[in-house]
């Protein structure tokens, strides 16, 4: 055993000479402008470090948070022991892993994990993370845990890992629940924020505090089989939320919780959704966009294989009167419905507030696609296109339609009927 330490330290003094060696000579070449020479010099450095890396025992490169002081009995609070846990694997070169062991509950504050990182590509959720019930454990009232500024990490819970909101203590302050209080934001269970090239899977994620999942601000991502539980009546509890993010899949999901399944908001480009299940919950919901006479944006979205079960909308786009912008380029395709309340809606005149006085300008709604789409309704509207007097809707496609149970309310909208389209407008 020692003999055999002995000749891996050897072996890496050489290793490490060797590339010292190389980064002169580089170094030199590159004083002479010697522009083919200093680029092989840099991809020998780079094998190097790997053999270097390889050489290391196997775990070398895994950060595990039991070795920073987290006990994983669900009583202590490991807040403290991930973000040093958290420093090391973002501050780390070489491939690096961040890892939470699997059969343990981690007990965790308001907790940021911020980049940029050296070279973490994975953060690995085997086990519980569960949020503190205290409300004075959040510094930052409007996440719990945030991960933002890194690029190419994968996000995986290996099909064991939980990330546990506990959020009853803040549904039961929700003004929304209980009107004597005022209605005050709560944390987002996970927040991604800021971050490329984003692999997202094998994840649960139940009873947030607020929104499950959201996704700000990211470009490239990818999301797959992720199952998403909260109570049908906990309050704004969304369970993937979408904004200022471009080319997104989401994939292989389940989503039952208490309020939109997926909801998509403002600044959001190329988002598709494969092989969704949504109820309970509010379905899949475009908007609310233009609200306070906001400007917004959001096209090609393309929903293609869903099943709505006992949610109160199926495919919904909402918008506030007053705003601006668009919605475009929309397609709802291969859709099943059962027992839900609007299949199929567009709200231009949506209001959640008190009261929304009536105003002339509005989000365009432009080419949207309702293709093969069937199942039942709960009430006796099955299609509702309300839209808006000055900015009606646009290039609306119903192709191959047919939900029992309910009548079509159309205002505002020439509806383009193709194939066999039950019930119709006209
Ligand atoms: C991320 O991956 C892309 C392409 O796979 C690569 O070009 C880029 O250098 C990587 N970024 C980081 C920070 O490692
Ligand atoms: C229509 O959608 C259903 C899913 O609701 C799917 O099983 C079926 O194959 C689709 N039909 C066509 C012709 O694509
Ligand atoms: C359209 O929305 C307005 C405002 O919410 C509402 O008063 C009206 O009844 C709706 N019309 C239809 C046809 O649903």
């Amino acid at each position: 055993m020692a003999r055999c330490c002995e000749l891996l330290a050897v072996l890496l003094c050489f290793l490490l000479m060797l590339s010292w060696c190389e980064a002169l000579s580089s170094n030199v070449d590159d004083g002479y402008g010697h522009e083919d020479g200093s680029f092989e010099s840099d991809s020998l450095i780079k094998l190097n470090n790997e053999d270097i890396l390889r050489l290391k025992s196997s775990d070398d490169d895994t950060v595990n948070v039991l070795n920073f002081g987290a006990k994983g009995d669900g009583k202590t609070d490991d807040t403290q022991a991930f973000k040093k846990a958290w420093k090391k694997a973002c501050s780390t070169n070489g491939v690096t892993n961040f890892f939470v062991p699997k059969g343990k509950t981690f007990l965790l504050k308001s907790t940021r994990f911020k980049g940029p990182c050296k070279s973490l590509r994975n953060f690995q959720i085997r086990g519980t993370l569960s949020a503190s019930t205290k409300r004075s454990d959040y510094k930052d009232k409007n996440h719990w845990l945030l991960l933002e500024d890194v690029n190419n990490l994968s996000v995986d819970g290996g099909s064991t890992g939980i990330i546990n909101g506990n959020g009853k203590i803040w549904w039961q302050n929700s003004c929304k629940i209980d009107k004597s209080k005022p209605c005050t934001t709560a944390p987002t269970a996970l927040t991604l924020y800021n971050l490329k090239n984003l692999n997202v899977k094998n994840l649960r994620v139940k009873n947030a505090q607020q929104i499950q999942i959201s996704i700000e601000k990211c470009n490239n991502v990818v999301v797959s089989n992720v199952v998403i539980t909260a109570p049908g009546d906990s309050p704004n509890t969304d369970g993937i939320h979408i904004t200022n993010t471009q080319n997104i899949r989401v994939s292989k999901s389940d989503i039952g919780t208490g309020d939109d399944c997926i909801s998509i908001e403002d600044g959001t480009q190329n988002l598709q959704i494969y092989d969704l299940t949504c109820g309970p919950g509010h379905g899949i919901s475009i908007g609310s966009l233009g609200d306070d006479n906001s400007k917004s944006y959001v096209s090609g979205i393309n929903v293609d294989g869903a099943k709505f079960s006992g949610s109160d909308n199926g495919v919904r786009i909402k918008t506030y009167q007053g705003g601006s912008g668009t919605a475009k380029n929309i397609k709802f395709q291969n859709i099943r419905m059962e027992n839900v309340k609007n299949p199929i809606i567009i709200d231009q005149n949506y209001c959640d507030k008190d009261t929304c006085e009536e105003q002339e300008s509005a989000v365009q709604v432009k080419n949207v696609l309702y293709k093969n789409i069937s199942g039942t309704s709960a009430t006796n509207v099955a299609i509702t296109f309300n839209c808006s007097e000055k900015y009606p809707c646009q290039e609306i496609v119903l192709e191959n339609v047919n939900i029992k149970g309910g009548s079509a309310s159309c205002k505002n909208v020439n509806v383009n009927e193709r194939g066999t389209v039950s019930p119709k407008c006209s």
